[in-house]
């Protein structure tokens, strides 16, 4: 059994991948060519969103979209604690301190009134300017962002929305990456949507924003003339073989893949609600997750990774996201990012357990993951 299994999805797509892929070597078009722009077009199309960037990785997304917003030195960024790096790295990276806050224990998203206790607190001690937030979507489903955007307008701060694992969620009808003032993807291959390679794309409405993004992602290039460098940028491309990796990859991701995923999840819940030594990942009322992890939580440390060893044994991958709080990451050692107060982050890192999820996983294979889950916890009860 594989944790997500990529080889299954190309079987099922061979022929469109490779046809696409083909087209684009025979074109010789490798940066930039049509693909890129077909592709970016789509996808604004799906999120309903003005502009859709695509750029090399969803780590450079937030970087470049903190850059075009004019997040720098001197400003505090508040991040969820509970993350993958990328998250509080990029904020860090452009010169500004990321502020951690902590997670709600059900849905592992940002704590809205955390947040605002934090942005208070930072205010208070006056030595960096709130200027931003960074939301994640872990593990597929949005963050609360009715709450989260109240608070930003109340104090004034920027909304980035790191959407990387979120792609295809949505609050009602508002899909994920269409929350921010900014958003970001990622098409890191095991991601809801995912390429054959690194890949990631930048939302936004804002034609100003849009426009610095563009040329942000290029060397800092003018709006008609890439050699004509006006500001500071990277190189930050979705590549054209990528691009067209993703078109017809999107196109059963929209078809089928969100809603099998969904089935998966679903069952899962299913199966598990009755075990009461374990909490299962809420999806709160109106929302709609992409699932790009089933995480469950352990009673403790201890069984959490006995129950992982067991189910290894047994033949069942899972994984541990995440084993470490932001805060407590080494490179924010004896940093002003260290100092976060996230009690719910910790325990959570000590007792999550990531079960196989993808589109593709059999009715069978989801029994099995169970069976050998409860076995583990049986086991574990019995000492
Ligand atoms: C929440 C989150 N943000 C950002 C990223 C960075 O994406 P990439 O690996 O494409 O740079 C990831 C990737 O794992 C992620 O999970």
């Amino acid at each position: 059994m594989e944790f997500k299994d990529l080889k299954q999805q190309y079987k099922r797509l061979q022929v469109s991948i490779d046809n696409k892929i083909a087209e684009v070597i025979s074109s010789a078009n490798f940066i930039s060519g049509e693909e890129v722009t077909v592709f970016e077009q789509m996808l604004a199309e799906y999120v309903e969103v003005k502009h859709c960037i695509s750029c090399g990785n969803g780590t450079d997304a937030i970087s470049i979209a903190l850059m075009a917003l004019g997040v720098g030195n001197g400003d505090a960024v508040f991040v969820p604690d509970f993350t993958f790096f990328s998250s509080g790295e990029c904020p860090a990276a452009v010169g500004a301190t990321p502020v951690f806050v902590d997670v709600q224990r059900d849905t592992y998203n940002m704590d809205p009134q955390l947040l605002e206790s934090t942005i208070k607190r930072v205010k208070k001690e006056g030595k960096l300017k709130p200027q931003a937030v960074i939301a994640v979507d872990l593990f597929g489903l949005p963050a609360e962002y009715r709450r989260i955007r109240s608070i930003c307008d109340k104090y004034g701060l920027l909304l980035l929305e790191d959407g990387a694992q979120g792609f295809g969620g949505r609050i009602g009808k508002k899909k994920s990456c269409s929350f921010g003032d900014i958003s970001t993807t990622s098409f890191f291959p095991a991601k809801p949507l995912g390429c054959y390679g690194d890949g990631g794309a930048i939302f936004t409405n804002d034609d100003r924003i849009a426009n610095l993004c563009r040329s942000l992602a290029v060397h800092g290039k003018n709006a008609d003339n890439k050699y004509d460098n006006i500001r500071i940028g990277m190189n930050s491309r979705l590549d054209t073989i990528q691009a067209a990796v993703l078109i017809p990859k999107f196109e059963a991701f929209k078809e089928y893949e969100l809603e099998a995923v969904n089935r998966v999840a679903d069952r899962y819940t299913d199966l598990l609600e009755d075990v009461d030594r374990l909490c299962l990942p809420v999806v709160p009322e109106g929302f709609y997750s992409s699932w790009a992890q089933y995480t469950v939580c352990l009673p403790s440390g201890v069984e959490r990774d006995d129950v992982q060893r067991y189910m290894k044994i047994a033949g069942v991958p899972t994984m541990a996201y995440y084993r470490k709080p932001m805060h407590k990451q080494g490179a924010f050692i004896n940093t002003e990012s260290a100092t976060a107060d996230c009690l719910v982050t910790e325990e959570l890192c000590e007792r999550v357990l990531c079960l196989p999820i993808h589109p593709y996983l059999k009715q069978e294979e989801i029994e099995t993951v169970v069976k050998r889950l409860k076995e583990a916890l049986n086991l574990n009860e019995k000492g």
